[in-house]
């Protein structure tokens, strides 16, 4: 079902997209590529491309879902790789294997099928991996370990030394990493940056784009289409408008659609879709208090795309007084980094049309 609300597994329910797929694919099960890294805003489908991907190839997999560690410490990390494991082994023989030798590693347990950390330092991780990468080296010779929403793991000390040993040493181990904040990840790739861990890698990079307006309604037709509903043009015309492109947001539009009439389906669609948006905003700003205000109208006054000097004008004549060019710079840069702006030529543009919404009435 296209308008499944869950991150897709199958490619029958995953509409469109083949090249980055294909692209995924190939570079997944290949003996070159040590590292792939999965681009793009928030709910455009990474998770779901690369779900899709691992799940047409059957490689065994582990699979670290940063976004549901909250603030993440090395011990939310060890959780979710135990959480992760138990989960490998449900589906593969061969962490079903691996497991008889993963207590080689002080600090992992088991018990049944489940994988119990009881260690709390991250040489646990490295020494799991390790661990992994031989054991793969008897076995299947490949094995893929992915960081999704890797962005936030750049809070873990350490983290990214791991990941270039493993990157270095750990051949049957290939890493796949996603994320939304597109600056920040490139923070932990180390780019630009000759001091950082990762820095030099070659890595394939996959970005995933909105769907443009004509594949945004024949999603919207063909998932109508299965469950059976009419629609007519001038309603998905207005959909589409109204949250371009973004798969995610087409998803909940259809969603409701099946239950609700059209007017009500887009409205929840919108207004579901805005508090997700402002939560995240929200989340961003409490670490940046006292720039709040200023933060919130750059968003505010992005209605249509600026340049530079538009916001920095707009922005001075609403909280009436002189800002530094360099903190204007910084905020830009940030509400880029994060994935709430896009920079396109010299314009800036809101990279969610819902972030204008959950502003509105944020103060
Ligand atoms: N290609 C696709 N076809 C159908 N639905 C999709 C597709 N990509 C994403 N979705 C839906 O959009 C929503 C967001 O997808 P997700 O993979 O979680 O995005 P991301 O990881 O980029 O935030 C989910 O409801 C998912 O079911
Ligand atoms: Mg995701």
């Amino acid at each position: 079902m296209l308008f499944d609300l869950n991150v897709k597994e199958r490619r029958e329910d995953f509409f469109n997209y083949d090249k980055e797929l294909e692209l995924l694919k190939r570079a997944m099960n290949d003996d070159i590529t040590r590292m792939i890294v999965i681009k793009g805003i928030r709910r455009i489908g990474k998770s779901s491309l690369i779900r899709v991907a691992l799940n047409e190839l059957k490689i065994p997999y582990v699979l670290i879902d940063a976004r549901l560690l909250g603030v993440a410490s090395v011990e939310d990390l060890l959780s979710a790789l135990a959480t992760a494991l138990t989960d490998a082994i449900k589906k593969f023989d061969f962490f079903r294997k691996l497991r008889s030798v993963l207590t080689r590693v002080s600090g992992i347990g088991v018990a049944g099928l489940s994988v119990i950390i009881s260690g709390k330092k991250l040489s646990v991780f490295a020494e799991f991996i390790n661990l992994l990468n031989e054991f793969a080296e008897k076995e299947t010779k490949r094995v893929v370990m992915v960081f999704d929403e890797a962005q936030d793991l750049r809070m873990i000390r350490g983290f990214e030394k791991v990941l270039a040993h493993v990157y270095d040493y750990c051949k049957n181990v290939k890493i796949v990493i996603a994320g939304s904040e597109v600056g920040v990840l490139d923070r932990l790739l180390g780019k630009n940056n000759p001091k950082a861990p990762l820095y030099g890698r070659a890595y394939l990079e996959i970005p995933m784009n909105r769907l443009d307006a004509e594949s945004s309604k024949e999603f919207l037709r063909r998932g109508f289409e299965q469950l059976g509903v009419k629609v007519d043009d001038k309603d998905l015309n207005e959909a589409v408008a109204k949250l371009d492109g973004i798969i995610g947001w087409l998803t909940f539009y259809g969603y409701y659609r099946y239950h609700y009439g059209h007017e009500e389906a887009l409205r929840r669609a919108v207004s579901e879709g805005t508090s997700i948006v402002r939560r995240e905003l929200e989340n961003f700003l409490s670490i940046r208090r006292q720039a709040r205000r200023r933060y919130l109208t750059i968003i505010k006054l992005l209605r249509e795309p600026l340049s530079w000097s538009e916001i920095k004008r707009g922005l001075e004549l609403e909280l009436g007084m002189k800002i530094h060019q360099q903190q204007i710079s910084r905020y830009l840069r940030e509400l880029v980094d994060y994935g709430f702006l896009e920079k396109h030529g010299n314009l800036y543009k809101l990279a969610d049309p819902l972030l204008y919404e959950a502003v509105k009435s944020l103060k």
